[in-house]
C-alpha cells in the first residue's frame, strides 16, 4: 500500500517489529500536542501524530483510555483544550464533507428504510445531488456490500450484521477520503464480524481512503492496519506506534511474524489494562 512508503522503517531486532519513524509527506490528520479532559479530568495526554494518505491505521487501548473521545475530535464534534487537530490542513467541523463516521451500535434511523438510510448522508454531504442521482449511488453501496434485495426493508427487519453493512454503505457512499471508524465489528457475532472486515477490506483497497479505526481486537488491527497506535491507559498518550507489514497471507513467514505482531501488541496492552484494573481496585476509577 501507499501508505507504507511514507515512513521508514525502524527494525527492532529482538521481535521483528516495525515502529514508525519521520514521514516526509503532508499529513492528512494531523494531531498536535493535543490535551482534552471532561471537567478536570485529563483524559488526552499530550498526544501527537501525522497520519498519512491512505493509512489504515488502527487504535487501540484499555477502555476508557480516550479511543472514542479522540475520534470525536477528528469529527470535530469535540475540540482539543490545547494542542491543535488539523484534518486536510483545517481544523474538523462536525459534518465536513471529506470524512463519515461508523459506529458500533450502527445508528441508523429504525423508520426509514434500508436505501433511505444510505441516501440520507448523501442528502447532507452532497446537497447538490438530485434524488435520482443520490439513489443511484444509494443503489451502487448497497450492491457492494451485498444489500440490494433489502433495499426497501427497515433496519428492525435486519440482521445486526446486516444493519453494519447498511452503516458501511452509507459511510462509504459519501466517498470520504477519511473514514473513523469506532468498533465498527464489535456488536456483531464472529462470523459476521470477519465477514464484513473481508468486505471493508476490498471497499478499502478500491480507494486511497485514510481509516482511523478503533478496536480491541488485536487480530482484527493486525490483519487490516497498515499502523497501530497503542494508547496507554489515561491520561492517554501513545505508548507504541507500530507499522505492519505482513507477507502473503499462506506463506509460512506470515504466520511468525504475525504471531510476533500479537505478542508485542499483547505486552504492552496487557500492561495498560492491568493499570486500569489497578486503579480500579484502589477506588480510582478508569482513569
Ligand atoms: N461526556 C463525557 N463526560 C464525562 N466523561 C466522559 C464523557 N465521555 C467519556 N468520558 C470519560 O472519558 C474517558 C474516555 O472515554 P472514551 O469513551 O473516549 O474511552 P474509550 O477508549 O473509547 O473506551 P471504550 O474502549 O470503553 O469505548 C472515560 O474515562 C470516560 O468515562
Ligand atoms: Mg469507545
Amino acid at each position: 500500500m501507499t501508505a507504507l512508503m511514507a515512513g521508514m522503517p525502524v527494525h527492532d531486532e529482538e521481535r521483528g517489529v516495525h515502529h514508525m519513524a519521520e514521514a516526509h509527506v503532508e499529513p492528512v490528520i494531523r494531531i498536535e500536542k493535543v490535551c482534552f479532559g471532561y471537567g478536570t479530568k485529563l483524559v488526552i495526554d499530550n498526544v501527537d501524530v501525522d497520519i498519512d494518505a491512505g493509512q489504515f491505521v488502527s487504535l487501540i487501548g484499555p477502555s476508557g483510555c480516550g479511543k472514542s473521545t479522540l475520534l470525536a475530535m477528528l469529527d470535530g464534534m469535540a475540540s482539543p483544550d490545547s494542542g491543535s487537530i488539523l484534518v486536510n490542513g483545517q481544523a474538523p467541523r462536525p459534518g465536513d464533507p471529506d470524512r463519515a463516521m461508523v459506529f458500533q451500535n450502527f445508528a441508523l434511523m429504525p423508520w426509514k428504510t434500508v436505501l433511505s438510510n444510505v441516501e440520507l448522508g448523501l442528502r447532507y454531504r452532497r446537497p447538490e445531488l438530485a434524488k435520482k442521482g443520490r439513489r443511484e449511488i444509494a443503489r451502487h453501496f448497497l450492491d457492494k456490500v451485498g444489500l440490494s434485495s433489502a433495499a426497501d426493508l427497515y433496519p428492525h427487519n435486519l440482521s445486526g450484521g446486516m444493519q453494519q453493512r447498511v452503516g458501511l454503505a452509507r459511510a462509504f457512499a459519501v466517498e470520504p477520503s477519511i473514514m473513523l471508524m469506532d468498533e465498527p465489528f464489535g456488536a456483531l457475532d464472529a462470523q459476521n464480524a470477519e465477514i464484513l472486515r473481508e468486505e471493508l477490506r476490498s471497499l478499502v483497497a478500491e480507494e486511497n481512503r485514510t481509516i482511523v479505526f478503533v478496536t480491541h481486537n488485536l487480530d482484527e488491527a493486525i490483519q487490516l492496519s497498515d499502523r497501530i497506535l497503542l494508547m496507554s491507559a489515561g491520561p492517554s498518550r501513545i505508548r507504541d506506534d507500530i507499522r505492519v507489514e505482513l507477507p502473503e497471507v499462506h506463506s509460512a513467514e506470515y504466520v511468525s511474524r504475525y504471531d510476533r505482531y500479537r505478542e508485542h501488541l499483547w505486552d504492552h496492552l496487557r500492561h495498560e489494562v492491568e493499570t486500569v484494573q489497578q486503579r480500579e481496585r484502589e477506588g480510582g476509577g478508569a482513569s
